[in-house]
C-alpha cells in the first residue's frame, strides 16, 4: 500500500501545525512542516547575507533535513538544528520574499515529494501549496482557515511563549501582510485546491478540529 497523503493548506495562524501534528499522531502517520523548510532556507540566507537575487545559485550549499516524527519535529540546515531560530521575527518578516524564488520552491518541493515517498503508513504535510502543486493526488486535501483576528490572537500567544513580541494588533497586521504576499505571488500562491475540504476553525477547539480532520482522513483513505 502506498502511503496515505494528507495535504493541509491554509494561511498563517490557522492552527495548521497543531492540527497536522495531532492528526499524524492519532493515525500513526509521519508529519512534514513545509513552512519550516522555507523558514530554514530563509534563516540560512539571512545568516550568510545572501539576497533573494543571488540565492538561486547558492542553494547547493544549503542542506536541509526535516524530522517527520509528529512528537518531535525538527529542521536542520547543514547539520545545525534551527528549529527555534527559524521562528524569530526577522525570519518571519523575510520568509515570504525567499519563498517566492522559483528555485527555492523547486528544491523544497522535490524534498517534500521524497518525504512522502518514504512515509510508511502515511504523511500529514502542512503548507500553502500542498494540495494545489506538491501533492495534486493527495488522498485528502484540507484548507484550514480561521478569522484573521482569531489567528492573530493565537499567533500572539505563541510568540509570547517564545519570548518574542506578542502585541495582537502588530501580529494582526503582519499576518494580514503575509497572507497578502503568500496569496499574491506569481509562483504557487496560497489558494484553495478545487477538491479541498474547507474547515473553518474560528469557533472550534483544537481537539474538535483534530477529530474532524482525522475522521475525514479515514473516509478518504
Ligand atoms: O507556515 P509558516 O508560517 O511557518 O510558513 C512560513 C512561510 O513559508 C509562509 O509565509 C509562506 C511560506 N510557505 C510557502 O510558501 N509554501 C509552503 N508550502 C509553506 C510555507
Amino acid at each position: 500500500m502506498p502511503p496515505v497523503i494528507v495535504a493541509i493548506d491554509g494561511p498563517s495562524g490557522s492552527g495548521k501545525s497543531s492540527v497536522s501534528k495531532g492528526v499524524a499522531s492519532r493515525l500513526g502517520f509521519e508529519y512534514l512542516d513545509t513552512g519550516a523548510m522555507y523558514r530554514a532556507v530563509t534563516w540560512w540566507a539571512l545568516e550568510n547575507h545572501i539576497g533573494t537575487d543571488e540565492i538561486a545559485g547558492r542553494l547547493d550549499d544549503c542542506a536541509i533535513i526535516s524530522g517527520t516524527d509528529p512528537a518531535a519535529p525538527f529542521v536542520t540546515v547543514n547539520a545545525v538544528d534551527v528549529s527555534e531560530a527559524i521562528r524569530t521575527p526577522e525570519v518571519t518578516a523575510a520568509v515570504s520574499r525567499y519563498s517566492a524564488v522559483p528555485q527555492v520552491r523547486t528544491m523544497l518541493v522535490q524534498m517534500q515529494r521524497e518525504a512522502a515517498g518514504n512515509a510508511g503508513k502515511g504523511l500529514v504535510a502542512e503548507g500553502r501549496d500542498l494540495g494545489t502543486v506538491v501533492f495534486p493526488d493527495a488522498n485528502l486535501k484540507v484548507y484550514l482557515t480561521a478569522d484573521v483576528q482569531a489567528r492573530a490572537e493565537r499567533r500572539a500567544a505563541e510568540n509570547a511563549e517564545r519570548g518574542h513580541d506578542a502585541d495582537v494588533t502588530d501580529t494582526h497586521q503582519s499576518l494580514a501582510a503575509r497572507d497578502a504576499a503568500d496569496s499574491g505571488r506569481a509562483v504557487s500562491p496560497l489558494q484553495v485546491a478545487e477538491d479541498a475540504v474547507e474547515v473553518d476553525a474560528t469557533f472550534m477547539t483544537l481537539p474538535e478540529v483534530i477529530d474532524h480532520v482525522a475522521a475525514l482522513v479515514l473516509e478518504h483513505s
